[in-house]
């Protein structure tokens, strides 16, 4: 029998948390406003893809170990969608195997890090198989695709995806870097995610951003969006952390709130997130530390701080608000350097 050639490559690629946040997509997963995020360190997946030639296109999906299609249905079909882009894969046969770094439980969204790891595994694939060399804009085209808000993980630091007249270059087809773009206390920032629940989100993102097609409030939302966008990347680039502050933690509520008057309506917050929001706010008011909050698509809180005042805000963490985690639970993470190839 004739030998059959087998390769593997490897990728890292971490979870992003956004500032101003897509929320509201249309046609082919482009976005109804620009959003921009921090890319982060620690949370992040692991993905190792297999492949071999064979005489048709095979796939098959392990997380964390296990062979798991329900986890592996996205993939295929965003390849399946995709296939005229990389012809290639029809005769080859794919094995994944992803894992990621926060705990299955720790109610991380992991569609950005792991639909980001596998696309950059998928363009070390055509680079050895067409020779077609990848640049990081081509791999965060994909990763929309894949999952929107996986756009803006291939990038370091910070990210803007959406097309925004306040910054060239940017677009709704892919995310653009904003590594050069921003102050030094940025470039550090820390994100430490207080775990309020593990549980899966009783909503997923996706119903969520449906529901904004019939939200009477979808047109205020997106003007504001853009404004916010104007705002923070301002602020980004002079280093002004009250404007900072007040964009971030409004666009969290703001998502929120978007939440609670779709229809039918729904809440992702629990007790603990509006303990934990106020704590914080009273916590920032008597010590004027510059820390502040913003959510995602669930009820889990990302305290926000630059590095400097990592050891008085880690102390409060430990002392005060690990009262309101689950179990105790939060996460240390940072701004950190975007994809990074493990073989
Ligand atoms: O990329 P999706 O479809 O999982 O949507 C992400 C939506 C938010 O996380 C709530 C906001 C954002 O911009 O990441």
């Amino acid at each position: 029998m004739e030998n059959k050639r087998i390769n593997k490559v490897g990728w890292q690629s971490p979870s992003n948390i956004a500032l101003v946040k897509y929320w509201g997509k249309r046609s082919k997963q482009l976005p109804q406003n620009p959003s921009v995020s921090f890319t982060l360190s620690e949370c992040r997946s692991e993905t190792y893809v297999s492949y071999e030639e064979d005489d048709r296109f095979g796939f098959r999906f392990f997380f964390e170990g296990k062979e798991n299609p329900a986890f592996g249905a996205k993939i295929e079909k965003f390849l399946l969608d995709n296939k005229n882009s990389f012809p290639f894969l029809d005769t080859l046969s794919l094995t994944v195997e992803s894992r990621n770094t926060f705990p299955h439980s720790s109610g991380i969204a992991s569609s950005a890090s792991s639909m980001s790891a596998f696309v950059m595994c998928l363009m070390e694939i055509a680079n050895q198989i067409v020779g077609k060399r990848f640049d990081l804009q081509t791999a965060s085209y994909f990763s929309r695709l894949a999952s929107g808000s996986a756009a803006r993980s291939v990038f370091p630091k910070m990210a803007l995806w959406g097309a925004t007249p306040c910054f060239e270059g940017s677009s709704d087809e892919y995310a653009v870097s904003l590594a050069n773009d921003i102050h030094p206390v940025f470039k550090t920032y820390r994100d430490s995610i207080l775990i309020v629940s593990g549980e899966t989100k009783s909503v997923s993102s996706r119903a969520g951003h449906a529901l904004m097609e019939g939200n009477p409030y979808a047109p205020a939302r997106y003007a504001q969006a853009n404004e916010n966008i104007k705002t923070l990347l301002a602020a980004l680039k002079s280093g002004d952390l009250d404007t900072f502050i007040n964009i971030t933690e409004s666009e969290a509520l703001q998502l929120h709130a978007l939440m609670m008057c779709s229809h039918p309506s729904y809440i992702l917050m629990k007790p603990n997130t509006l303990n934990l929001i106020n704590e914080i706010r009273e916590f920032r008011e008597e010590t004027k530390i510059p820390l502040c909050f913003t959510l995602d698509a669930g009820p889990n809180v990302h305290l926000l701080y630059p590095e400097r005042e990592a050891e008085k805000v880690e102390y409060y963490i430990r002392n005060v608000l690990v009262d309101y985690c689950d179990h105790d639970r939060w996460i240390a993470d940072h701004v950190g350097d975007g994809p990074k190839k493990l073989m």
